[in-house]
């Protein structure tokens, strides 16, 4: 189902966040990438959270086993979302960053020196440096490099495939360019060597639906605050994976999954928030399951924010000084452009641009190995836009007019 302008601004109204004003302009969220707002139906589901049930699972009480049965029904929305199996393929922790930590060291007790795994350069820093620390255990970790257009090099993730590589850990989306990798080709390659399949969803499930049975990866990671939720970090584990892991574990700890991965006591009142962050998206699509709904919300808002990215990547081609990078809208690719502006750096763009309402991030957002790789580090890194459903061409308009007029 198409999702409009006129949805958008519908859906305007239910995220609080949005009446702030600057300077008497509504102020234009456009850093979604670093994370986005929330609706009231997320911030009130935590509020019942703290009112009705702030207390642990498993006790023989009855707030004890709401709030137990709210942490089912979380794991069961993330299900829908994400198109797993069953609830208990998604486990849930602090943040991707952690879980990947987390996952790391349960992989560095399962491998041999000598084993290799490939990570990319592609890749926000959440899913390398945890594979990187495989080294200090013999563990060989190389990394493929990316094409001077912001796509990952295909010939030379070929090239370094080997029969040796145990795990792959690509992200589904460039949270710094945009860049949406060949995931089946991808799986295929590293299915023909046996190696397993560590996706970073973090940027992509913002903006697109993710269906893990049909992507066929051993693990994927994501992250509820970058759609509509709060910081909670999401790991799907295909059936009985993470079974075979030796994870890091209290000794009374639930030793199976989903929970054989999750430490201490979870942030409950958040877990509903993730809940009902889903439920409004699923909510955005009428008729059908969830999972439908969720993957009707999911399609309509990628064509919808391709449109605004469009939009913005056509508006820059018609001023003076902008380098774009990564790739353009011909292709599939995130709605997330990222920009360098001859005689000024992102910071200081962005500073200007915030002073007429405008929230954009710079930097290298720990997408450091791009920086790296397309030499930007010294450039003072990228001025990077990004869209969600809240967001409306009236807004990439007062974007491109700022950037017009922008100061030396
Ligand atoms: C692509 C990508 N991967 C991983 C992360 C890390 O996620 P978290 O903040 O949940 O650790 C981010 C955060 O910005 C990201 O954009």
């Amino acid at each position: 189902m198409p999702f409009t302008v006129a949805d958008a601004e519908r859906a305007r109204i239910d995220f609080p966040a949005l009446l702030r004003q600057h300077e008497g302009q509504p102020l234009a969220f456009l850093d979604g990438p670093g994370g986005t707002q929330v609706p009231q139906a997320v911030l009130d589901a935590m509020t019942d959270g703290y009112h009705r049930c702030n207390v642990n699972a498993g006790g023989a009480f009855a707030s004890s086993r709401e709030v137990g049965l709210e942490v089912e029904a979380a794991r069961a929305a993330m299900a829908d979302f994400l198109g797993a199996e069953s609830p208990s393929c998604i486990s849930f922790g602090a943040n991707m960053t952690s879980f990947n930590f987390a996952l790391a060291r349960a992989f560095a007790r399962r491998f041999k020196a000598g084993d290799e795994v490939l990570i990319t350069r592609l890749d926000h820093e959440a899913n390398r440096g945890p594979w990187q620390t495989l080294a200090a255990h013999g563990v060989l970790v190389k990394e493929v490099a990316i094409t001077s257009a912001g796509s990952l090099d295909m010939e030379d993730f070929r090239a370094k495939l080997t029969p040796r590589v145990k795990l792959v850990a690509t992200t589904l989306a460039s949270n710094a360019l945009g860049t949406v990798p060949e995931i089946a080709e991808i799986r295929a390659l590293t299915r023909a060597v046996g190696a397993w399949l560590v996706c970073d969803a973090v940027h992509y499930a913002a903006h697109f639906p993710v269906d893990v049975q049909a992507i066929d990866c051993e693990f994927l990671l994501c992250s509820a605050y970058k759609f509509h939720g709060p910081h909670i970090g999401v790991l799907y584990a295909k059936p009985g994976l993470l079974d075979e892991l030796e994870t890091d574990r209290l000794r009374a700890q639930y030793s199976t999954a989903p929970h054989r991965i999750e430490t201490g006591t979870p942030n409950h009142p958040a877990l509903m928030g993730v809940r009902a962050a889903v439920d409004y998206l699923a909510g955005l699509s009428p008729g059908g399951s969830r999972r439908e709904r969720l993957r009707n919300t999911m399609q309509g808002l990628a064509a919808y924010e391709h449109t605004l990215a469009q939009r913005y990547l056509a508006g820059l081609a018609t001023l003076p000084a902008i380098t774009v990078w990564g790739p353009g809208a011909e292709v599939t690719r995130a709605p997330t452009v990222s920009v360098t502006i001859d005689g000024i750096t992102a910071a200081d763009a962005a500073a200007q641009i915030a002073g007429r309402g405008i929230q954009v991030w710079h930097g290298h957002f720990y997408a450091m190995a791009v920086l790296e790789s397309l030499q930007l580090v010294d450039r003072g890194g990228l001025l990077r836009t990004g869209v969600s459903l809240y967001n409306t061409p009236t807004e990439i308009d007062r974007l491109l007019e700022a950037l017009s007029t922008l100061k030396r």
